[in-house]
């Protein structure tokens, strides 16, 4: 049975107190594991906002992901922040290979399949992002894009370790736009991006693969995404910000 991860995905969004006001409320709506049915929730924040959230999720079920990390262990990376330093924070998840991060600052499949082993390594569970752009779609090229994206990022990731990696589907042109793939759209993709696991790692072990869809999710479209086969979660940007509307989507996965 995959597990249904509803993730939120903060951004450059939040100070650290805010962080945790915002965490509080948040903890108040999910209340406790029984009151989730199964459904496992973690909100991604910025770095400065780490340490604070995941104080304030303390005996909660809420987990916290980190939004990047340096593909690096240590040393003269002036700036980076590494896998080790999130872990013992008490950071349980990271964000890798989000399309932002590919669009302006550079990643390539390679440091994003970098910082995956990384965070594996250290004891992270990196949450792997991938998307087409909107060209892409309408040039016929997604799944060629996503399959690249996936198998680039996954490159070397062993069977066992695929049991601690979450893949999030997120088609760059849906990111904040108020745009939503329809649930049809979606679940082909997230169908194909299933396929693309059994390929790599046979089909016990891409059955397990949580898919998370991503890409303008709110509690309205939320049911009808979460409702297809292949969709077993969420990433969320715009809609995570309020306890609110957050806990719509978990609802909405229950
Ligand atoms: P959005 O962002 O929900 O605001 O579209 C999703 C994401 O970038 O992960």
């Amino acid at each position: 049975m995959r597990k249904t991860i509803i993730a939120g995905n903060w951004k450059m969004n939040k100070t650290h107190t805010e962080a945790a006001k915002t965490l509080k409320e948040l903890a108040a709506l999910v209340i406790d594991k029984e009151n989730l049915g199964g459904v496992e929730v973690i909100i991604g924040a910025p770095f400065t906002a780490l340490e604070s959230a995941v104080r304030a999720t303390e005996g909660t079920p809420i987990a916290i992901a980190a939004e990047n990390m340096s593909e690096h262990a240590s040393g003269a990376f002036t700036g980076e922040i590494s896998a080790t330093m999130l872990k013992e924070l008490g950071v349980e998840y990271v964000i890798l290979g989000h399309s932002e991060r590919r669009a302006i600052y550079g990643e390539t499949d390679a440091t994003v399949n970098a910082k995956v082993k990384a965070a594996l390594k250290a004891g992270l569970k990196p949450i792997l992002c991938i998307g087409e752009q909107l060209e892409d779609r309408e040039s016929g090229r997604t799944n060629e894009v996503n399959g690249t994206q996936l198998k680039g990022g996954l490159e070397g990731v062993t069977t066992e370790d695929m049991a601690n990696v979450i893949v999030a589907y997120e088609p760059v042109w849906a990111i904040g736009t108020g745009v939503t793939a329809t649930p049809e759209m979606a679940e082909e993709t997230h169908a194909f991006v299933r396929s693309a696991l059994v390929e790599l790692y046979g089909n016990a072990v891409a059955e397990e693969v949580t898919i998370q869809y991503g890409g303008s999710m709110k509690p309205g479209n939320a049911p009808e995404l979460l409702a297809q086969k292949n969709i077993d979660g969420g990433l969320i940007g715009g809609a995570a910000l309020e306890a609110d509307s957050f806990y719509g989507i978990i609802a909405a996965g229950k």
